[in-house]
């Protein structure tokens, strides 16, 4: 599918299974959303560019590559964008973090902004907004349309699980964004949830239901 990349490591789908299961705890969900975090910030990151920087091993000295250009933003989506951010923290410790809080209206299902905080030199960087569910898209437009109000113009978007429906809407509204997924599902039930999906990302990550 254009401008989508479908991470479909065998680690992620394993773990990605794990996931969707229904009895998984509230623990082992969290920790298996930790692990494909590192994953897929692996492959978020994987064209970043390098340049050649002089080093002195041990042994000798030599020409070795070092992370070149943008410096990173991660944008979780409060509140289950955040389940990946430590995880991707790990792997970028340098990245800086951008909050936006958005929730679904219940009766619209449009997205309603109530928290937004990014650092200031985001037009400078390149910013991986995160949110594990791309359904209606409704939350992941808003937050780049905030982003971009602010001055990002170098922008991914990072899930767990994408909707057909969900990846048309957010590359029609941003079609310079690229997706990370690693899984697009059949579509959207009449609650606007992700079918066959895992259920809430939010309530099964922090045992709210
Ligand atoms: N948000 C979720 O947490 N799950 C879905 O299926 C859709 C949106």
């Amino acid at each position: 599918m254009d401008g989508v990349t479908l991470v479909d490591h065998p680690l992620v789908q394993h773990k990605l299974t794990l996931m969707r299961d229904k009895t998984r705890s509230t623990k082992g969900f969290r920790q298996l959303l930790h692990e494909i975090g590192i994953l897929l910030c692996y492959e978020v990151t994987r064209d970043l560019p390098t340049e050649l920087v002089d080093i002195e091993t041990p042994l000798a000295t030599m020409r070795s590559p070092m992370l070149a250009g943008k410096k990173l933003v991660f944008a979780p989506i409060l509140r289950a964008g955040v389940g990946f951010l430590d995880a991707m923290l790990d792997l970028v410790p340098s990245a800086r973090v951008a909050h936006i809080g958005l929730y679904r209206d219940p009766d619209t299902l449009e997205a309603v902004e109530y928290y937004f905080k990014a650092p200031t030199d985001v037009a400078d960087r390149l910013v991986v907004v995160i949110d594990p569910m791309l359904a209606t898209a409704n939350s992941a437009i808003a937050a780049i349309d905030l982003l971009k109000q602010r001055g990002a113009r170098d922008l991914r978007f990072l899930c767990l699980l994408a909707a057909p429906e969900g990846i048309d809407r957010l590359r029609k509204a941003h079609p310079e964004v690229r997706i990370w997924t690693a899984a697009i599902d059949e579509g959207l039930n009449d609650h606007s949830y992700i079918v066959p999906g895992l259920g809430d990302a939010g309530d099964r990550m922090y045992g709210t239901r």
